[in-house]
């Protein structure tokens, strides 16, 4: 997909920056030879390989195994992150560490031209894989980072971030990041990873294991609240947590 009418809408919900971010590899590139920080599990998600395997493979057999034999498929999350989001078809969605843009494409069958479903990644080889699978309409990319959105205030009707929160060195700073981008009344969904409670050692070992951060069942529930979500909800499944709500 090369499609320039969506990159072109997508410039002007960005922060001016100079110079003007390139779209010559099919997304809009902020961050050239930048890169955020790097664990060990993002700098796999910068690899050229993990990119080919991640949504038949990766994602099912590892978010899989953590969401535990009663969590939903890959189908039943994105019709419960499709609910949660509530979107209409003029929205204009946010799909936050998009990775290959599964999760982005799931989104835009709910949104039609009026609206636009916008993917933001850190790796190009994610967008790379992102821009080659998904067809030309309302779906565009951007490089940049999760942590600094580099997005005007009150741009999307809803932001999505499944499957990466845990990633990221500032996660509480991109959940206000989140916010920041939503207009009021905007949706937030997100997806993961829980502390199991009761069981410290189990949640050291999944942290240690795989890099990533384990959030306290509270954590991020209450870090919406505080900024100035309403309706909180949250299902968890396994290690797993899905959260919602609506900025008032
Ligand atoms: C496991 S993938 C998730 C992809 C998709 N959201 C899903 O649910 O399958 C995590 C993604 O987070 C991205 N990521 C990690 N830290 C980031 C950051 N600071 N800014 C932007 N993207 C980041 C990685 O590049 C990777 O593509």
């Amino acid at each position: 997909m090369r499609d320039l009418a969506a990159l072109d809408r997508i410039r002007e919900l960005l922060i001016p920056v100079l110079p003007e971010p390139t779209s010559d590899p099919g997304y809009l590139d902020l961050l050239g030879e930048k890169s955020p920080a790097g664990s060990p599990a993002q700098r796999l998600m910068r690899s050229g390989f993990l990119p080919r395997i991640y949504e038949r493979f990766w994602r099912p057999a590892l978010v899989g195994a953590m969401k535990g034999p009663l969590g939903p498929d890959t189908g039943q999350e994105e019709a419960l992150v499709r609910t949660m989001l509530a979107l209409g078809p003029a929205d204009l969605v946010l799909d936050v560490a998009c990775g290959p843009g599964n999760v982005t494409r799931a989104l835009a069958r709910d949104v039609d031209d009026d609206g636009l479903v916008v993917g933001i990644d850190a790796s190009a080889t994610m967008l790379a894989r992102a821009v080659r699978d998904t067809p030309a309409g309302h779906i565009g990319y951007v490089r940049g980072d999760a942590v600094d959105l580099p997005f005007r205030p009150a741009s999307f009707d809803a932001v999505s971030c499944l499957a990466a929160l845990y990633l990221f060195d500032r996660p509480f700073e991109a959940l206000a990041g989140m916010a920041r981008v939503l207009r009021p009344g905007g949706r937030v969904a997100l997806m993961t990873t829980r502390r199991l409670p009761l069981a410290g050692p189990v949640n050291d070992l999944a942290g240690a294991l795989s890099g990533v951060r384990m959030f306290g069942d509270r954590e991020v529930t209450g870090a919406l609240a505080r900024l100035g979500f309403s309706g909180v909800r949250q299902k968890t499944y396994g290690l797993m947590q899905f959260v919602s709500g609506r900025l008032t």
